[in-house]
């Protein structure tokens, strides 16, 4: 939960700093959730900086808050909820401060949100621009769409060389635990040329890495003319001068196409990571999720993958404790952890959506001691998993992206998304490293730096 602080420094926004006729505001924005929700605060941040309204460290010193909320399971909605009744307090105390939210909490049903929430000022839908921009401008509050999402190092504040791109919108899938296509709509994509377009803009401003961001990235392209696809897409992207790294997330197992990871494999710059979850190792509990394909196709295309792809990591998301699952079903579904030994695994308890399928249709039947201890089982098994795979690593060289600094040393990324720490004295921010790794452990390993790779 975060912490608020004594709110005595706020004033109320209009007696902040006026440049010309426009209002200069402190901002602050919350944000949990998925990357998507992650890229979509970068791009608010971008357009309010590109006005010269000026990032606050905390609630406290803000004068406009933006809430960037998550609902896919409870305890998600609860954070939200918990941080919305502390900023009641601060409103109440400070009624000048503007509170926004946008996020998945924001359904169709806004006033029967904003009845429930009356402090809220403005409630818009991930990604309704128009409507933050209309509330500005009544406001005489000025914000500016521009097409450029913003990349950030949140630990120092020099620019990160890492940026998210959203290239699709939305879900058509409806799996049946699943909140998202209720909350973000139908599939929506962005035209290829205005990727490039972005993405060389950012290039030119020294992002070394894009990560193309989709709940199902897969079907990117089918509502476009002529269809272009993901595997189009990259290819134009890989021949882009200056760039180092492309990564995309998320796929789906039902969807991922051959020639997807035939490009993959071909392309240079395409790092040799998929997202792709899995959800659950039994059948009968796939069937109920409507996840589109079996255990056994599954495993199947993992191993034409890695075929493909022989330096592949893997990450994959499970959930257990769904409606009905028994204990030989999760035995199901360890088993097939232990047999994909995958790089990283999500798992998530799984909570009841009210209005997706499985709400309606199924009794949330399994209590939640059993639910946390089925938990608890994945992870045991898959740290034993990771540290194995990660002390493979003892001694070899690996290429870094060095992201930025925390607690005295730098960091960044392997290609298979490891993260890697060393220490130097050098600025290597932004600069592709090779380090040579002398420690690892499940989460993270350290190494020395070799030398730079141009
Ligand atoms: N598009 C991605 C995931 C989006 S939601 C996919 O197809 O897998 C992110 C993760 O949250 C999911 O992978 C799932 O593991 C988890 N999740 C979604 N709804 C959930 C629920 N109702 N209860 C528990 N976990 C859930
Ligand atoms: Fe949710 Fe399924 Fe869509 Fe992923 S693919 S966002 S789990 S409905
Ligand atoms: Fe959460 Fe919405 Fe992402 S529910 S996981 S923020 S798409």
């Amino acid at each position: 939960m975060p912490k608020i602080e004594q709110a005595t420094k706020i004033k109320p926004y209009n007696q902040h700093r006026r440049e010309g006729n426009s209002v200069v505001l402190r901002y602050f924005i919350w944000t949990i959730g998925c990357q998507m929700n992650k890229a979509e605060s970068q791009q608010i941040a971008g357009y309010l900086d590109s006005v010269g309204h000026q990032a606050a460290t905390s609630f406290s010193n803000a004068d406009l808050v933006i809430l960037n909320t998550c609902v896919v399971r409870q305890s998600a909605e609860n954070k939200v909820l918990g941080t919305l009744g502390l900023l009641k307090g601060l409103k109440n105390k400070h009624p000048n401060l503007q509170i926004l939210v946008t996020g998945c909490l924001v359904d169709s049903d806004t006033q029967e949100l904003k009845r429930r929430f009356p402090h809220v000022d403005l409630l818009f839908k991930p990604g309704d621009y128009p409507e933050l921009i209309a509330w500005g401008q009544k406001q005489g509050i000025p914000i500016e769409q521009r097409l450029l999402s913003y990349a950030r190092n949140d630990t120092r504040g020099a620019p990160s060389p890492c940026a998210l791109i959203p290239i699709i919108q939305g879900c058509d899938n409806f799996c049946s635990y699943c909140i998202v296509p209720y909350r973000r709509g139908r599939e929506v994509s962005r035209p290829p040329g205005e990727i490039v377009c972005e993405v060389e803009e950012l290039v030119g401003r020294g992002i070394k890495e894009v990560t193309l961001l989709g709940q199902n990235v897969d079907s990117y392209g089918h509502d476009l003319p002529g269809h272009p696809d993901l595997a189009d897409l990259l290819n134009e992207l890989n021949s882009i001068d200056d760039i180092a790294r492309i990564r995309f997330l998320t796929s789906h197992p039902k969807d991922i196409s051959l020639k997807l990871i035939d490009t993959v494999a071909s392309l240079n710059k395409v790092c040799e990571h998929l997202e792709l979850p899995v959800q659950a190792g039994d059948d009968d509990i796939l069937r109920a999720m409507r996840r589109g394909y079996t255990v056994e196709r599954y495993r199947e295309l993992v191993h034409t993958i890695r075929r493909k792809i022989p330096q592949l990591s893997l990450s994959t998301d499970i959930i257990v404790g769904f409606p009905g699952e028994t204990e030989e079903q999760f035995e199901h579904s360890l088993s097939l952890l232990k047999e994909m030994r995958f790089d990283v695994v999500h798992v998530a308890a799984y909570s009841p959506r009210p209005g997706t399928i499985a709400w309606r249709e199924y009794q949330d039947n399994i209590p939640s001691e059993v639910k946390r201890e089925r938990l608890h089982k994945i992870e045991e098994l898959q740290t034993s998993i990771v540290s194995e795979i990660n002390s493979q690593l003892q001694g070899r060289q690996v290429e870094v992206l060095v992201e930025g600094r925390k607690k005295g040393k730098w960091f960044g990324r392997t290609r298979s998304n490891k993260l890697v720490f060393f220490e130097d004295a050098g600025d290597w921010v932004a600069q592709l490293a090779k380090i040579q790794i002398e420690k690892t452990s499940p989460w993270s390993l350290r190494g020395e730096v070799k030398k730079i790779i141009n």
